[in-house]
């Protein structure tokens, strides 16, 4: 397995791939009806928009089975998506109706987030400017290849003038809080839905 750059053309698999790791870590082929709304939130901008620290751990054939992607600057990376990634993402999922919220489907919740996309608290922008996110399948796991992939990540962070970095977690994801600890990350906040953690570069 090899770490290389992640390419534009593979982006079908990297929303595959977010997919089969979307239910806290396991495959959410059961819960979402396909892969393209939560692509669309958490790789394909991050791939297109910030290439320069997206990567990927390919297996055979070169096919990607893992990545590691991030934006260096949370605040203008925010603010392109508003410009130019949300806009078109918006007219392909419709908004669900606001008055059925209560029975919303995680479909609808993904098509709410697509429409009302939720930003990085901005008090931790100063310490922590960067954010990324990594998921790996079953199969490349285990092997210390997150932590390598997550180097490559903070390395190309660093060499573009980054001095710090957060991943928003789910707070049932003991598994990636861990990981994220061995790594030297810090829970930095909690909020609804959210655990953040951060280091600095
Ligand atoms: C979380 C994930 C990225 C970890 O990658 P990985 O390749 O399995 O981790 P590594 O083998 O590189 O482990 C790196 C270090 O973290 C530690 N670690 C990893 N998972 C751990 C766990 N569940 N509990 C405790 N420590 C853990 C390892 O012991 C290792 O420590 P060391 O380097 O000091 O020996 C991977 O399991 C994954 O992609 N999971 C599914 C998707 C996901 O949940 N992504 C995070 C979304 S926020």
């Amino acid at each position: 397995m090899k770490i290389r750059a992640a390419r534009r053309e593979e982006l079908v698999r990297l929303y595959e791939i977010c997919l089969l790791t979307a239910d806290v870590g396991d495959d959410a082929s059961a819960i979402f009806s396909d892969s393209k709304a939560l692509g669309d939130i958490w790789v394909g901008p991050y791939v297109l928009l910030e290439p320069d620290h997206a990567f990927v751990l390919a297996g055979e054939n070169d096919e990607a089975i893992g990545y590691c992607i991030a934006a260096r600057d949370t605040k203008t990376f925010q603010e392109k998506c508003d410009l130019i990634w949300w806009p078109g993402r918006q007219g392909e999922f419709e908004h669900p109706v606001e008055s059925h919220r209560a029975s919303w489907s995680r479909d609808e919740k993904l098509a709410y987030e697509i429409h009302h996309p939720t930003p990085s608290p901005t008090e931790l922008l100063d310490l922590y400017p960067s954010q990324a996110h990594i998921n790996l399948l079953p199969a490349a796991r285990g092997l210390g290849l997150g932590r390598k992939i997550m180097e490559a990540m903070e390395d190309s962070l660093r060499a573009k003038g980054s001095h710090g970095l957060h991943l928003r977690v789910n707070p049932v994801n003991y598994n990636a809080l861990d990981f994220y600890q061995a790594l030297g990350y810090a829970i930095v906040m909690k909020i609804e839905h959210e655990t953040i953690v951060a280091k600095a570069l």
